[in-house]
């Protein structure tokens, strides 16, 4: 089957999560898998009809239809296109699993910008397309900052600074060693973005020494795994990964699932583990030497009870 052209990518964060939420530096990549969209003409009177044949986390496309909606409004407005009078049926496909953690709704996003551009021929951009799936973010994380959605519209590995005064982010391309296998597991708990992140601020504001003195570990983490992941030495992003971990601890954003999962991953041989996006649930990256370390790692991670997708970043 050929892949459509109205692609959006899933994302995993390999470091940095919450901490870019307050500017700091952090690292993702879109993974190999992806969601398709296709925009047709609908019937009269239908506004936004959706065929959402996703692969998913049982309840997942349940429980996020009104951020799928609230997401489809936003975008729609922000270009100008009133359902009403252009009635649309929007059919959603590809390989990427629906599930918390994985940047599936900003894959959609970008995946119907996409379509929507070339349906109403509108001409978008790649920067364009970026932007309306920033704004149908808004509809699942409140305030996001951006780093989902410039995965999935650009792929490959970036280095993500949120721009605190509200200007253009700063997206830098990174240069990768070699492809990176990675295990993405789930916990099966799904967290609203937007309140761990108000929670996380709530603690940092209660101690802002303690915070002042983790950002600045975690800077450390970061300056360190940029040349790890530029050189490809993979027992050392695995160990910067252990460390990211901690620091997530620290912040409050761990929880007994994504413990037990790191923990059995460490022990069938990841090099490296933790969790990935919102945490308090969500996902769990696992870094693996190859392919048939990977498939060891998804294995024990299923045996006790989790979902596990395999995946490569850096392709
Ligand atoms: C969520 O995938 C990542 C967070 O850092 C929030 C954000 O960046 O918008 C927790």
């Amino acid at each position: 089957m050929q892949k459509s052209k109205n692609v959006g990518y899933g994302k995993v964060i390999l470091f940095g999560e919450h901490f870019v939420v307050y500017g700091l530096p952090g690292i993702a990549a879109a993974m190999e898998d992806y969601t398709t969209a296709k925009v047709e003409k609908g019937k009269p009177g239908t506004g936004v009809v959706f065929s959402d044949n996703r692969p998913e986390t049982p309840g997942y496309k349940e429980t996020k239809l009104g951020e799928r909606n609230r997401m489809m409004e936003l975008m729609l407005k922000y270009l100008n296109i009133d359902p009403k009078k252009t009635p649309l049926k929007i059919t959603l496909s590809g390989t990427l699993r629906c599930t918390s953690g994985n940047g599936s709704s900003a894959a959609m996003a970008t995946a119907i910008a996409r379509a929507l551009s070339e349906h109403f021929g509108l001409g978008l951009n790649e920067n364009q397309i970026n932007d309306v799936s920033y704004e149908g973010e808004k509809g699942s994380a409140g305030t996001p900052s951006g780093i989902d959605n410039t995965c999935a519209t650009y792929g490959g590995i970036i280095i993500f600074r949120k721009n605190l005064s509200g200007g253009p982010n700063k997206i830098d391309k990174m240069k990768v060693g070699k492809p990176i296998h990675i295990v993405i597991a789930n916990t099966g708990i799904t967290q609203e973005t937007k309140l761990v992140v108000e929670d996380v601020k709530r603690h940092k504001d209660a101690d802002p020494k303690k915070y002042e003195r983790i950002f600045s570990d975690y800077n450390k983490v970061f300056e360190s795994a940029k040349k790890a992941i530029e050189k490809g030495d993979m027992i050392e992003i695995g160990r910067l990964m252990d460390r990211n971990q901690e620091l997530l601890r620290e912040i409050t954003v761990s929880c007994p699932e994504i413990e037990k999962i790191c923990k059995i991953a460490k022990t069938a041989g990841a090099i490296g583990a933790k969790l990935t996006g919102t945490g308090r649930g969500g996902s769990v990256v696992l870094l693996a030497a190859d392919e048939t370390s990977q498939e060891k790692i998804a294995k024990a991670v299923e045996k006790i009870g989790f979902k596990t997708m395999e995946t490569r970043i850096g392709v």
